[in-house]
């Protein structure tokens, strides 16, 4: 692709930003996904960050208003009205001051805090350091949260209780653990994702009704986590929410130099710690790559997926688990996109097109390649980037991509596939071009 092209590229990416701008917001696509999501807003502020830090900081103010006074951000804040999606509020039935969730998201904040940060302060945003100061005790407060409400036992690894958390939402992780989840429900299912896509790409109605037995028992907890952590049927420790938990940290230590006191430093320094020991001690040398904990079993969950690179984030390898990862993943790479894929084509559960039992999704690999890239992997780093840019302007900014055959699938205009493109195309290069691949 030449460099006039790839300038409209950038102009097609705004383009889709400001299309999804609901007012200071960005909505993950129009209809399907229609208000704000924590993880996709946090990777879309780091979009943003790359021509409007203003922006950027408005979209991570807007998803701050929803925090809970216990820290903790929900996984979707209802900023405004929608029938285009279930399970709206009332199902939720939380008690925030606007209507939110009542689970949460992978905590990529702090990570876009920084980048935010870093990016208003060369531009010499006259209120960034305010800004930023009022946006790193959010994130503190969060962290805190993550540690007290789903680590109450200090192992070092953070739990979810609801497959949606993840934001892998079917992931086969999940497929032994959430099997023990009953499919009754209280509240009537009314799908309304399969008005939009094709249901071959979504969840099985099965799954709905293990995902919404799981909101009406924590709604019926009072959303109260120790209650929730007390009665759940759903309690994984797991490695990806963890990773990116423990990144954010490392991230916000950096900003604590200038935003944050001594104790808030220390303090940071030892949920750091926590977290990268509880990491460490997943790795599986028979697998090539780490693993999530099943509490409610005892049991490894060695299904293969994603997340089990997400810990070099946190982690520093040594040679022997460098050179086994760099060789698992470029094993699992080996497809039509050259792209880390969600579930590798010899799992026996792969589905090229289904929702995170396959497809390649741009944020996914673009916080492996920072993995890579923390941990000595630049080229294998730099290879992910450009296979995402290019199979973003070979079909377009779509959801996720089919890993056989390269084509977008899932919703269009997708905001955050827009934000990773223009911060992966900035780092990949010139050598993203068609040429050669
Ligand atoms: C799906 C994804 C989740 C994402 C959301 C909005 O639920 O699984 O990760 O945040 O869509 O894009």
């Amino acid at each position: 692709m030449d460099d006039m092209t790839r300038f409209d590229m950038d102009d097609a990416a705004r383009a889709i930003l400001a299309k999804n701008d609901r007012g200071g917001y960005t909505v993950p696509t129009d209809r399907l996904y229609p208000f704000q999501w924590n993880w996709d807003s946090a990777f879309v502020a780091m979009g943003f960050a790359t021509y409007d830090v203003d922006r950027a900081y408005r979209e991570l103010e807007r998803l701050a208003e929803g925090q809970w006074d216990d820290g903790m951000i929900p996984h979707i804040v209802f900023h405004a009205p929608s029938d285009t999606y279930f399970p709206g509020p009332d199902v939720w039935g939380t008690k925030h001051r606007i209507p939110t969730s009542g689970i949460t998201q992978p905590p990529v904040f702090g990570m876009a805090l920084r980048c935010v940060h870093e990016a208003a302060t060369e531009a010499g945003l006259p209120d960034a350091r305010e800004r930023s100061r009022v946006l790193f005790q959010a994130a503190l407060r969060h962290h805190r949260w993550w540690l007290s409400a789903r680590d109450p036992d200090g192992t070092g690894l953070v739990a979810i209780l609801h497959p949606w958390e993840s934001g892998s939402d079917n992931s086969p992780a999940w497929d032994v653990a959430f099997a023990r989840v009953p499919t009754d429900t209280r509240t009537a299912i009314r799908r309304r994702d399969l008005g939009h896509v094709d249901s071959a790409m979504r969840p099985h109605d099965i799954d709905y009704q293990r995902f919404i037995h799981l909101v009406d028992l924590y709604r019926e907890c009072g959303w109260d986590p120790a209650v929730q952590w007390a009665r759940t049927p759903f309690k994984v420790a797991e490695i990806q929410m963890t990773s990116i938990l423990a990144r954010s940290t490392a991230d916000l230590l950096v900003l604590a130099e200038g935003l944050g006191t001594t104790d808030e430093r220390s303090e940071l320094r030892g949920m750091l710690d926590r977290l990268v020991a509880g990491l460490a001690r997943r790795w599986r040398p028979r697998l090539n790559r780490f693993v999530s904990l099943d509490l409610i079993s005892g049991e490894d969950i060695e299904a293969p997926t994603q997340a089990g690179f997400m810990p070099l984030l946190a982690v520093t390898l040594d040679d022997a688990q460098r050179e086994a990862v760099a060789a698992e993943i470029a094993r699992w790479c080996d497809n039509a996109v050259g792209a880390l894929p969600s579930t590798p084509s010899f799992s026996p559960v792969f589905e090229p097109k289904r929702y995170w039992r396959g497809p390649i999704w741009a944020v996914i690999n673009w916080l492996a390649a920072d993995g890579l890239r923390s941990n000595g992997l630049p080229q294998l780093a730099t290879s992910l980037d450009r296979a995402i840019v290019r199979a973003i302007e070979r079909t377009g900014f779509f959801e996720y991509f089919d890993p056989v055959t390269g084509e977008g699938a899932g919703g269009d205009a997708f905001s955050w596939t827009a934000a990773a493109y223009l911060v992966l195309r900035r780092r990949a290069g010139n050598g993203a071009s068609d040429k050669g691949s």
